[in-house]
């Protein structure tokens, strides 16, 4: 059976001039998902590294970075560097993923990496060994509030096969349009970590986490 469901909001969705208060909102959950986006990798701009510093600074929940970026092989130790709890880039903006997870983990991170929704799972395949996280993405990255892709189930099921067969202990993450309707069938496939921003927000975040965490446990794969 798959670890106990980590929920993870995603504070793309929170109230940007009030993280204090937003962080406080969202005190139950697991760790707290920031979405780094530079306007080149997706066309969107959100936090830098001394955002993220000072997001860190809070001391408030373990920080989850989705970066977003280009050339993660400089910026990721970067980020890595602040403290934070784990470090995501996207495979398909990295040059030498296995040297950048190397770099993150030395930097007392946990390495992840993330997938777009079109990129298949046998690209990562062999690198999984350097990896604690992967990241499915379950929409196009750039935006909260989008429809889950339930055509990417099946990818997530071959990472929990592949996990399941080699005994790895890494984390398989959801990101995308998760919600209360939606969450059951990504865990039934295998994932244990699950990101959501507007579902957790738009709600009363406290009874949300709870709601997801739930639903999440019912459907453990
Ligand atoms: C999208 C981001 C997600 C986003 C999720 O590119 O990576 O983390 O905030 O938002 P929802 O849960 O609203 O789809
Ligand atoms: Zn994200």
């Amino acid at each position: 059976m798959t670890a106990a469901p980590r929920i993870q909001p995603s504070i793309l969705a929170a109230d940007f001039a009030n993280f204090e208060r937003e962080f406080e909102r969202i005190s139950t959950a697991d760790a707290a998902h920031v979405d780094v986006m530079d306007n080149h990798f997706v066309p969107n701009l959100t936090f830098g590294l001394p955002m993220v510093e000072r997001l860190q600074s809070l001391g408030a929940l373990p920080l989850d970075l989705h970066l977003m970026i280009e050339n993660p092989d400089h910026w990721a130790p970067r980020f890595a560097d602040l403290g934070v709890f784990s470090v995501t880039f996207h495979l398909e903006a990295a040059t030498a993923p296995a040297t950048i997870a190397r770099e993150i983990r030395a930097l007392g991170a946990r390495a992840g990496v993330a997938l777009r929704p079109g990129t298949p799972f046998a690209q990562i395949e062999e690198l999984l060994g350097h990896f604690d996280q992967l990241l499915i993405m379950t929409v196009e990255p750039g935006f909260g509030g989008q429809r889950f892709m339930p055509e990417t189930m099946p990818k997530l099921r071959q990472a929990r096969e592949w996990a399941d067969r080699t005994g790895s202990e890494i984390w398989l993450q959801v990101d995308g349009g998760v919600s209360a309707d939606t969450i059951g069938m990504a865990a039934e496939a295998g994932a244990d970590t699950f990101v959501a921003g507007s579902a957790v927000f738009r709600g009363e975040p406290a009874t949300e986490i709870a709601r997801l965490r739930e639903l999440a446990a019912d459907h453990r794969h």
